[in-house]
């Protein structure tokens, strides 16, 4: 199929790998000094366009690509605040979006087995919950999205929490998530639950950004020919 990338950056180069590994055509690249690319006949021929950019950049790219009729697989975190629009171009505009705050397999894994737990825990009232995410320096929202993703994946299911705030901030029925920048982490998020007698925890750690790729490939390919609005949930199935 034919692939539009928008944002050349550390994901954009490894999607690019993987996309032509799995046979794929790149057939437009778009980063912040080419955006006049979005109105070219390469860009529009696109099946998908995938986009891994900034939280400012991301939505204006979205409407781009709505105007060009182009599918959109979703990965920029931190620009969630915007979703509702987003959601109408698909459900009233009959545009095609695909999000997901991580597309790695592993991440999807891990957010069933975040809620399980939850509604495990749901029960025991001892039990504190909080949660720590570790990426590398240069990672510019915080928390992650993966992070908002599990205690959105908390609160649904642990009655005594309705809210998440970063570690920095006061509360008391909030999640408590720690958000910390080291070096050239990939992606570790750390659930917490602990008592006065014991820790339970759950992690999941990236080795590499190489993961998220692949699944924003596999998304592309599950994507190409649908319209709506898409997550993960709809393409793994669980
Ligand atoms: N959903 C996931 O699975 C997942 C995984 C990894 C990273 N991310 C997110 O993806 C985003 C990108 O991550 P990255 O590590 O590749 O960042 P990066 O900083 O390496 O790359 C971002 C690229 O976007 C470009 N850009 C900036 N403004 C633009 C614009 N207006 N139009 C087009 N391109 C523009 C930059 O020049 C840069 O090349 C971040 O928001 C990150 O949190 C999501």
């Amino acid at each position: 199929m034919k692939i539009a990338l928008i944002g050349y950056g550390k994901m954009g180069h490894e999607i690019e790998k993987i996309a032509v590994q799995r046979g794929h055509t790149v057939v437009s690249i778009i980063d912040v000094n080419n955006r006049e690319d979005f109105e070219s006949e390469a860009f529009g021929s696109a099946d998908v366009a995938i986009e891994f950019s900034t939280p400012a950049s991301a939505l204006d790219n979205y409407r781009k690509c709505f105007a060009a009729g182009v599918p959109v697989v979703a990965g920029t975190t931190g620009w969630l605040d915007h979703m509702d629009e987003v959601k109408e171009a698909c459900t009233k505009g009959g545009q095609t979006f695909f999000y997901a705050s991580n597309y790695s397999l592993g991440v999807n894994i891990f957010f069933v087995l975040n809620k399980y737990l939850a509604k495990i825990m749901n029960n025991y009232s001892d039990y504190d919950v909080k949660m720590e995410e570790i990426h590398h320096i240069h990672k510019l929202d915080a928390p992650s999205g993966t992070a908002i993703t599990l205690a959105e994946g908390i609160i649904e299911n642990v009655d005594r929490k309705d809210g998440w705030h970063l570690e920095t901030e006061e509360s008391d029925s909030d999640i408590a998530i720690r958000s910390i920048r080291e070096g050239e982490v990939p992606g570790i998020h750390e659930i917490i639950y602990e008592s006065e007698a014991d820790t339970i925890s759950i992690k999941h750690d990236a080795k590499s950004r190489k993961g998220f790729a692949l699944g924003a490939v596999v998304a592309a390919e599950f994507t190409k020919g649908k319209k709506g609005f898409l997550g993960m949930n709809d393409m793994l199935n669980f």
